[in-house]
């Protein structure tokens, strides 16, 4: 690996120059061990928010990511592997029931999640809701219960794209979250180490999404898409709604709740619609096509390997979800059609409500959220109940209640039906 100075890539970076392989595998190598500063690759971070990055050199930062840890994979494994990253939503539960429902059909699903940090919920947070459960396993466990059951959602070691992890805290507090290059090598560093054959990213499209528009979030998707490729993953995505929440339920035991729901043959129609579009999708790169994957929600199976997934992890299934101890309704101020009902307002309430953390050490309430009693397009009466806000704690509702000030709309006029799944992308 050649010597380089920071300062130098930096101002290559500055001047809209290319890196060179081997460049970037020293920064990253060296911002890993320490020798490059924090401040150096924050500005770095900024000259590629505000530059870009070729495909080639986007590439190069996502393996010298990988190579700074741990590439897990499943040789003894007789099951082929599929998983899902979804770059994050307001009311995303999905991961929840998809993972049982795809291990029903023999695909094993090695699901490594992280926890919630802003607007949107983590998947660890809300399985945490289940009394029991533990999100940490040993690598011994998360192999045993892959290889018996089929399913594991749990917190990802810290072997794995160690030098992303540590990006990733630096770009949260530098402004640099949003660039594509930077978004794109961090999740597929994750998930290529992570060691799936198979990858489906849900990307999400809309104001509680990363990504406000369809023109970026197919850019983001295209490069994600070859990146895993390019690895040997057989990657797909779809771009899917998120200008409004998922489902009814929005906070952790909320989401675990609504989850159950659609496990038991149930649930919102929006919620069961992506669950089986990206179970079909996982299952198709692994090779099994042709499958009524949607009979196994209303038959039990998936439930009863949901069951097998939450207990294997010290959870009870059958125990009591928590609840907030306070309340608060939000009513309809006019008769029509709800017209606007934003997914980031949404969220915000939600995470001020308690069901998610400002920082990283902080706790969430489980019971904490919001349950909405229409969603959008729904014909709506004055005077009947719309939301419902939940937390421990009365003085979060002021603060809740200012997020979702003005985001709320109802029209005179009947909607167009809502798509949920705007396009998929394969190459
Ligand atoms: N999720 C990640 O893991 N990384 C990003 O950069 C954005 C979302």
């Amino acid at each position: 690996m050649g010597q380089f100075a920071a300062p130098e890539l930096i101002i290559a970076k500055r001047e809209k120059g290319e890196l060179s392989t081997e460049q970037i595998d020293w920064l990253i190598a060296n911002y890993t061990s320490g020798v490059v500063a924090d401040e150096q690759m924050s500005a770095m971070a900024m000259a590629i928010l505000l530059n870009g990055m070729n495909r080639r050199e986007i590439k190069d930062l996502t393996m010298a990511m990988i190579a700074s840890g741990e590439r897990l994979n499943y040789n003894d494994l007789a099951w082929p592997t599929a998983d899902k990253h979804s770059t994050g939503g307001v009311g995303d539960k999905i991961t929840l029931p998809l993972a049982p429902l795809v291990a029903v059909f023999g695909v094993a699903v090695p699901q490594l999640s992280g926890r919630g940090l802003g607007h949107t919920g983590g998947t660890l947070d809300k399985l945490e809701s289940i009394s029991g459960w533990r999100a940490s396993i040993s690598n011994e466990e998360f192999h045993r219960q892959l290889a018996e059951v089929g399913a594991v959602i749990c917190a990802a070691g810290s072997g794995l794209a160690p030098a992303d992890r540590k990006l990733y805290s630096l770009r949260d507090v530098t402004g640099t979250v949003e660039a594509i290059p930077l978004i794109a090598s961090s999740i597929m560093s994750k998930k290529i180490a992570e060691g799936t054959k198979s990858l489906v990213l849900d990307v999400k499209v809309g104001s509680g999404a990363f990504m406000k528009n369809i023109d970026r979030a197919r850019e983001l998707a295209t490069v994600m898409v070859q990146l895993g490729q390019d690895a040997g993953v057989n990657t797909s995505a779809l771009l899917t709604d998120m200008s409004t929440p998922l489902g009814l339920k929005i906070g952790n035991a909320l989401e675990v709740e609504e989850s159950v729901e659609v496990l038991a043959g149930g649930g919102p129609a929006d919620v069961v619609e992506l669950t089986v579009a990206l179970a079909t999708e996982m299952l198709r790169l692994a090779g099994k096509t042709d499958l009524d994957v949607a009979a196994a929600l209303s038959d039990g199976r998936a439930m009863d390997k949901w069951r097998q997934m939450i207990a294997a992890q010290g959870g009870d299934p059958d125990a009591a979800l928590p609840v907030a101890k306070e309340s608060h309704v939000v009513y309809a101020e006019q008769t029509g059609y709800l017209s606007q009902l934003d997914a980031l307002a949404l969220g915000t309430a939600s995470w001020r409500l308690g069901a998610g953390r400002a920082r990283k050490e902080d706790a969430v309430q489980f019971g904490a959220g919001i349950t909405l009693h229409a969603q959008l397009g729904d014909k709506v009466t004055a005077g009947q109940p719309l939301l419902t806000l939940f937390t421990d704690e009365p003085a979060r509702f002021d603060r809740a209640l200012e997020a979702i000030d003005g985001q709320i709309q109802v029209s005179a006029d009947a909607q167009p039906a809502r798509k949920i799944i705007l396009d998929r992308i394969d190459r």
